[in-house]
């Protein structure tokens, strides 16, 4: 397969150029810079061929299995993704959790995807909530005992032997804030001996965020892990601007050598589980989730009642004629951990103080499922591209394009990825850079992006003009 007067972006942050790319079974074998004509036969299309969109925070452990087609990530040129994150995995334990089967060991996980392989490559890590509901359940609100911390430790080292690149944690979530400092710092210690990463949801993105910023670096320094601080965001409108403090402790780590960097998605709203944010204190004051109204939480997830779906929470409670609190407590006395809503949270202008920072890269946190999941599941690369770098020009397209391959490759670990060079395996991403953008919104989010003319995952087609093919070549990759 060769690609002909292309314009490339090869994943480095270097100067796109015209070329050519030959492309042998799965790995790309020549790459070379062409001179076509101004007009006529051979001249440049002005599609830009980059390496395929590595996903570094996301939430589809199981939908690699239940759906793996994966189209809502190969629409917008997304080739592979890392699971796990922010404390849930799909092993040791899921069973606490809405999104699907769970695997007793992680050993199983890895022999399920390579039975039954998915359009995207899949990298894992392995999540502190999910060793903890599976040595001491969900709601253990105390410290662990030695015995249980034995017990964590031991799956934590299977899941590290099995393939998974480290250990997410979730630390404004049931079961991770129940955790302190010190049983964070043992599990990450098993982790760094063994070469792997420590990525964390911080306990508190919101009155709490300096405070979790430095806890979730001295985690770090501890133990010598490398930190990758997830969803980097100023999470209530009383911490809006302190992104800018935040960066400044990140950047006075890494300049005494804590490795640490971090990923964002490219919208002000967020998104999680409603019992976590209800239980939390969120609509009676400040909490890790902020102080929240009732017309800020819109109702994405609630299966069996596709009725709120769409719906904020105060008008799903003046539908049903009662009081916010009411409502609330009918939502998670029905619906218990499976109801997802959509938060308006950050503010622009700390959206784009994130993004313009040179160690930004690019994870979606998308969360599948209902009718109406927050738009970053389908469209957060094109929204990236179309609107930040083409519309604002707040970064530049071999940036951008960075951010999201060779930077997220190298941070976690995939080896000849995230770079279009002779003998890097053939994950690209054909886009026109002059239309391509996000469609979908928070009340229609399930659409298809504009201007992705093709992907191919080791070497494979998987998305032909907005189309899937419906071929599924991903690999279950596995570290050490
Ligand atoms: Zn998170
Ligand atoms: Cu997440």
């Amino acid at each position: 397969m060769e690609f002909r007067n292309v314009t490339i972006v090869d994943g480095t942050g270097a100067a796109p150029f015209v070329g050519d790319v030959v492309v042998e079974g799965d790995r790309i074998v020549e790459v070379s810079v062409s001179t076509p004509p101004a007009d006529g036969p051979g001249q440049a299309t002005g599609l830009v061929l980059a390496p395929g969109f590595i996903d570094v925070h996301t939430h589809d452990d199981v939908q690699l299995l239940s759906t793996p087609d994966m189209d809502f990530k190969t629409l917008q040129g997304v080739t592979s993704v890392v699971v796990g994150n922010c404390g849930f995995s799909a092993a040791p334990s899921y069973a606490d959790l809405p999104m699907g089967p769970s695997f007793a060991t992680m050993t199983d996980y890895f022999a399920a995807l390579d039975n039954e392989p998915a359009a995207v490559n899949a990298t894992v890590l392995v999540g502190h909530g999910s060793v903890r509901s599976a040595v001491m359940g969900f709601k253990e609100n105390r410290e662990a005992t030695s015995d249980e911390m034995a017990a964590m430790s031991a799956r934590v080292i299977e899941a590290l032997d099995a393939g998974a690149i480290g250990i997410s944690s979730g630390l404004a979530y049931e079961p991770g804030r129940y955790s302190g400092p010190d049983e964070m710092k043992q599990l990450v210690g098993l982790v760094a001996d063994a070469g792997g990463i420590y990525t964390t949801h911080m306990r508190n993105e919101a009155n709490g965020l300096l405070d979790s910023i430095d806890e979730s670096i001295a985690v770090a320094e501890t133990t010598g892990a490398p930190l990758q601080i997830s969803h980097l965001k100023a999470s209530d409108r009383s911490v809006w601007g302190e992104v800018v403090p935040a960066l400044e402790k990140i950047e006075a780590a890494r300049a005494r050598g804590v490795d640490v960097m971090f990923d964002q998605y490219p919208y002000t709203r967020g998104s999680t589980f409603f019992d976590q944010v209800a239980n939390s204190g969120a609509f009676e004051g400040q909490s890790e989730f902020g102080s929240l109204s009732p017309e800020e939480v819109l109702i994405a997830s609630a299966p069996g009642r596709p009725e709120w779906e769409g719906r904020t929470l105060a008008q799903v409670a003046d539908d049903e004629g009662v009081d916010t609190r009411t409502m609330i407590d009918r939502i998670v006395t029905e619906l218990d951990r499976r109801c997802v809503v959509i938060l308006d949270r950050m503010c622009e202008e700390d959206v784009q103080t994130v993004m313009s920072h040179p160690e930004m890269i690019v994870g979606s946190d998308g969360v599948y499922g209902g009718s109406r999941p927050h738009p970053r599941l389908h469209h957060t690369y094109p929204r990236i591209l179309g609107h930040y770098v083409r519309e604002l020009g707040l970064l530049e397209l071999p940036r951008a394009v960075q951010a999201m391959t060779s930077a997220a490759a190298k941070r976690f670990g995939f080896h000849d990825r995230g770079v279009i060079e002779a003998g890097a395996y053939a994950d690209l991403v054909l886009f026109d850079p002059e239309t391509i953008i996000d469609t979908g919104t928070y009340m229609d989010p399930k659409t298809v992006p504009t201007g992705i003319e093709g992907v191919w995952v080791n070497g494979t087609l998987v998305v032909e003009n907005g189309a899937i093919t419906g071929e599924r070549p991903g690999l279950a990759l596995r570290h050490r």
